[in-house]
């Protein structure tokens, strides 16, 4: 083979790696998980689970970054441009499996070993894991871009600021709206699911599937 044949098909061939990658953004595999989350998570669940499993009112502490709502994710997708860089989904998407695993860590700490809820909030932490093997395996390992290394303090649990006292099933609401709108893509985006508005009709007795 020629030189120019050789360069040719190794550019063909890359290509076709490259090309699925760019035009879905999230890894296929991750929606057979993420639906089955989308289910776990429904309504009743949420209520039954985190709500009247509980004191009435009672509240966790949490940290302020673990407060990660929808209206958090239009700020952070924000360009200033030319700096800091843009984020890519991925980057939306990891930083939402990072925060809602501590948030989880967070719940289960205060819960008793016979718990009601336990087994529900263990089982939630298992389909969070399955799903970072499923990015590991797809992606490769996440590099944090410096716009959100300081989230990187949450995991390593260097974080000892006070924070704040939070629902747990606003907690779980919150993971379960702003999973629509970095996972769209599983979840046939038909509707704006980044739209701080839309949940917000929702709130009280939310519609359909939410
Ligand atoms: C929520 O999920 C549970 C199973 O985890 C199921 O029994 C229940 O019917 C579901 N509720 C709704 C409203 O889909
Ligand atoms: C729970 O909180 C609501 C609103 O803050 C308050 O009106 C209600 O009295 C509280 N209930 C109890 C039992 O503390
Ligand atoms: C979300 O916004 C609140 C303030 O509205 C802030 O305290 C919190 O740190 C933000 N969380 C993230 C993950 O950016
Ligand atoms: C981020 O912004 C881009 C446009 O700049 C938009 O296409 C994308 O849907 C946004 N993503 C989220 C999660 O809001």
């Amino acid at each position: 083979m020629t030189r120019a044949v050789v360069w040719l098909s190794s550019l063909v061939l890359g290509l076709t790696w490259l090309l699925p990658a760019a035009v879905m953004s999230t890894p296929p595999g991750i929606c057979r998980p993420m639906n089955t989350l989308k289910e776990s998570l429904n309504f009743t669940n949420r209520r039954q689970y985190m709500k009247h499993n509980f004191p009435i009112n009672y509240t966790i502490r949490v940290h302020y970054e673990e407060v990660f709502r929808v209206h958090n994710i239009s700020r952070l997708n924000r360009t200033r441009e030319p700096d800091p860089p843009k984020l890519e989904a991925r980057d939306l998407q990891e930083l939402w499996l990072l925060i809602n695993q501590e948030v989880l860590k967070k719940v289960l700490r205060v819960l008793p070993e016979r718990h009601p809820s336990r087994k529900y909030v263990s089982d939630l932490e298992n389909l969070f894991r399955q799903i970072e093997q499923v990015f590991r395996t797809e992606l490769g390992e996440w590099e944090t871009p410096e716009r959100l290394k300081d989230f990187e303090s949450l995991e390593s649990g260097t974080l000892f600021r006070r924070g704040k006292l939070v629902k747990p099933k606003a907690l779980l609401d919150n993971c379960y709206r702003t999973m629509h709108c970095v996972f769209c893509d599983c979840f046939q985006c038909q509707e704006n699911f980044c739209d701080v508005l839309h949940w917000k009709r929702g709130n009280k007795r939310p519609p359909k599937q939410a």
